[in-house]
């Protein structure tokens, strides 16, 4: 139902909009560059991009950029968002020509992509769901909320739930893996930490669920690649996160780029108004993602972007990001009589009603420049990013227990990663400042940890021999994931790997610290290093965490979200796949690669400890209307840890084939070295229920296999019959 609170202003206000200012709201607009160029910056970065200007050229065309706010248009009333502001000063002055220089004083809605962080930049999505920790990511989205709201910021466009199984795609960097449960408790969390508990509060700041819907099933995990699939699998893999942010309040929506079974989200009536509108209930807004309503001309769906701007207004999509259909086309296809007012006067409505709901139009003003200044990169903010950090890292391999090292251990550290504050942010960082990020070297300088460092490996040799234990900082620059960013090879980079196995011909005990924003291909390092922490991309505090956990200070307890393949031909490899007929195996005719194993090199659902843990007494009985999970885990080493314990399930005989495990249920316990304790699931019956091939929901009869355990390949089982 939409909010009764407003409507009598929504609607007062409405009847005195004319057709332009009803069109004006719907324009959001980013900053353009103008400069000593003379086209636009994104074709100046194209040009640099392909090469046509080298980066120098790039750079002092850039020293000439100005940003234009098109206050013009502004004052006029034909805008009524902006992407992209991100300090105070300017969104207050530009605020305050909406109060007060346009004829109805409508306040601007702001919007901007805190993803991970504003200023204190926390470990990118992908690495923080590893921490399997619901109340973790709404006290992150809360930090961010706080730090982006002082810098003049009303809505995000986060969180990103697009479950990804298929490591070659970038933006798999920006969620919460492959798993849809996951995927589903992650949205939900951010969004109760972006929106706290009153929209209305200052530091209270939109979420905007994105990317609706199936963004991460692009075909071959290229970006922005067509989406064909079936219903079945649609409604049972990717549609339940958006739902989730949905049902915990999301007041936005971002449709995605890519088309499903052929119509593109950013005009797709079926998603964005039988299923948003009708079936979810959804009464917040529709933004489109940049530029996405003009590129339904580049995805075949209409001539020009004057029908681009007919189809998607149509389909409701509500505020158009930096295109310019609905500036340009609108106002004319309403007076020509091809678009009815009463569309527009929805969409009108659905920005006015966020405005009101942020308490924009009581409180335009909800920041100063003294509240940004004291906002920011605070003790506590710095504390949560480390703890953040800390706990989204995942331990692959300690052989010898080489790890944690001991605190007088001399290190020699090696690789560029291991100083360069500016990578540790990670993709869509953008409020990010390097100098805030603490690197391996300045965390080693800080702590007086005895430790040489060598960049490009020189001296190798030397350092090795004057230390006790060797740590290679390597893996992926930032560049390489997020946007735009698939890779067709998700190997480490030769200059890694060479580094890697001059280091391990020392004879010296070999760390590798891994930095990377995708699940990465490494049989290698797998192989031969005995010691790998998986880092990610850790955010402003990356140095001192890693030492945490390389110390023994904190043990580590993260544990993957994504399947790391053997190679990237086994892409897209995720845990919850069928069984086929032939299940790979030993035999030829079976369903594997000739020159890959089976098995990837490490499965969803798995990290090590510095202690180790066992499970026991494992029970699962129906009971009313949903099966009843409870088993023993106990801390059989020597010193307290956290364990991720993990619930999954097998339809084993069903209409349509089921994964072969699916995740249903997930807690962490802290245990005291020699401590047991019981963990308890219930799993609803209906969390069990599929579609069948009408796309019927079905329930799950006959027998459910229940594996419990500390990841994906759980061996402890019960077979209950349903
Ligand atoms: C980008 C991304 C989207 C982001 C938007 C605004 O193209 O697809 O996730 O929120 O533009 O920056």
């Amino acid at each position: 139902m939409k909010m009764k609170q407003y409507e009598q202003r929504i609607q007062t206000l409405l009847s005195n909009m004319t057709l332009e200012e009803k069109v004006g709201q719907l324009q959001q607009c980013g900053p353009s560059l103008v400069g000593a160029f003379d086209v636009s910056f994104d074709e100046l970065l194209n040009m640099m991009f392909d090469g046509r200007i080298t980066k120098e050229e790039f750079d002092r065309l850039m020293g000439t950029a100005q940003q234009d706010f098109h206050e013009e248009d502004l004052r006029a009333g034909r805008i009524g968002s902006y992407n992209g502001i991100g300090d105070a000063a300017t969104a207050n002055r530009l605020q305050k020509i909406a109060v007060e220089e346009t004829r109805l004083g409508i306040p601007l809605l702001f919007g901007y992509d805190v993803i991970h962080g504003f200023r204190t930049v926390t470990p990118i999505p992908l690495a923080e769901s590893c921490a399997w920790e619901p109340a973790l990511w709404e006290k992150t989205g809360r930090v961010a909320a706080e730090e982006a709201t002082a810098a003049g910021v009303h809505l995000t466009f986060a969180p990103m739930v697009d479950v990804a199984k298929d490591a070659r795609w970038g933006r798999i960097s920006e969620g919460a893996g492959e798993d849809v449960l996951l995927n589903s408790a992650y949205g939900a969390a951010k969004v109760k930490g972006f929106q706290g508990d009153d929209l209305s509060k200052p530091d209270a700041m939109a979420a905007c669920v994105k990317h609706f819907a199936a963004y991460g099933a692009g075909e071959a995990g290229r970006d922005y690649n067509r989406v064909d699939m079936s219903m079945q699998r649609l409604w049972e893999e990717y549609m339940p996160p958006y739902k989730a942010c949905i049902d915990s309040g999301a007041r936005a929506v971002m449709p995605a780029f890519n088309d499903i079974n052929g119509v593109p989200c950013t005009a797709n009536p079926w998603l964005l108004r039988d299923i948003l509108r009708e079936k979810w209930g959804f009464d917040g807004l529709v933004i489109s993602d940049s530029n996405a309503i003009a590129e339904c001309v580049d995805h075949g769906l209409v001539e020009d972007k004057r029908d681009a701007a007919k189809q998607a207004i149509q389909a409701g999509m509500e505020m158009d990001m930096s295109s310019n259909s609905y500036a340009e086309y609108l106002k004319n296809l309403v007076e020509s009589g091809e678009v009815p007012e009463r569309v527009v006067d929805e969409a009108a409505a659905d920005v006015l009603r966020i405005k009101f709901e942020l308490g924009l139009f009581d409180n335009p003003y909800q920041t100063s420049e003294e509240r940004e200044r004291g906002a920011m990169l605070t003790e506590g903010s710095r504390a949560v990013a480390r703890e953040a950090a800390v706990k989204s890292m995942v331990l692959l391999k300690n052989e010898n227990h080489i790890l944690p090292l001991k605190a007088d251990a001399r290190i020699g550290i090696f690789g560029a990663l291991a100083a360069d504050q500016g990578q540790m942010t990670g993709a869509w960082a953008i409020g990010a400042r390097p100098e805030d990020c603490v690197s391996i070297v300045e965390a080693c300088g800080a702590r007086g940890i005895s430790y040489q460092y060598s960049e490009d490996g020189k001296d190798l040799l030397k350092i090795a021999a004057s230390s006790d234990v060797l740590v290679a900082a390597i893996g992926e620059q930032k560049e390489e994931s997020g946007e735009a960013a698939s890779r067709a090879d998700i190997t480490l980079g030769k200059e890694d790997l060479a580094l890697v196995r001059d280091l391990l011909a020392t004879g010296k005990p070999v760390a590798v610290v891994l930095f990377n924003g995708r699940p990465l291909a490494i049989p290698e390092l797998a192989e031969h290093v005995p010691a790998i922490l998986e880092a990610w991309h850790p955010g402003v505090e990356a140095g001192s965490a890693i030492l945490d956990v390389l110390f023994g200070e904190v043990n580590p307890s993260g544990k993957l979200t994504a399947t790391f393949p053997a190679a990237v031909g086994q892409c897209p490899m995720y845990y919850a796949h069928i069984n086929t007929g032939r299940p790979g195996g030993k035999s030829k005719f079976t369903s594997k690669y000739l020159d890959a194993p089976v098995e990837p090199v490490y499965p969803f659902g798995y990290g090590l400890s510095y202690t180790t843990f066992a499970y026991d007494n494992l029970a699962a009985e129906q009971t009313g209307e949903a099966v009843h999970v409870s088993v023993s885990v106990t801390n059989t080493g020597s010193r307290d840890g956290d364990e991720i314990v993990q619930c999954y399930v097998q339809d084993a005989a069903a209409k349509r084939v089921r994964p072969v495990r699916q995740l249903k249920g997930f807690e962490k316990v802290s245990l005291r070295a020699g401590e047991t304790k019981t963990v308890d699931f219930v799993i609803p019956f209906a969390e069990l229920s599929y579609y069948d091939w009408n796309m019927e929901k079905v329930p799950c009869e006959g027998i459910l296999k229940v594996y419990v355990g500390g990841d994906s390949r759980a061996e402890l089982s019960r077979e209950i019959r349903i």
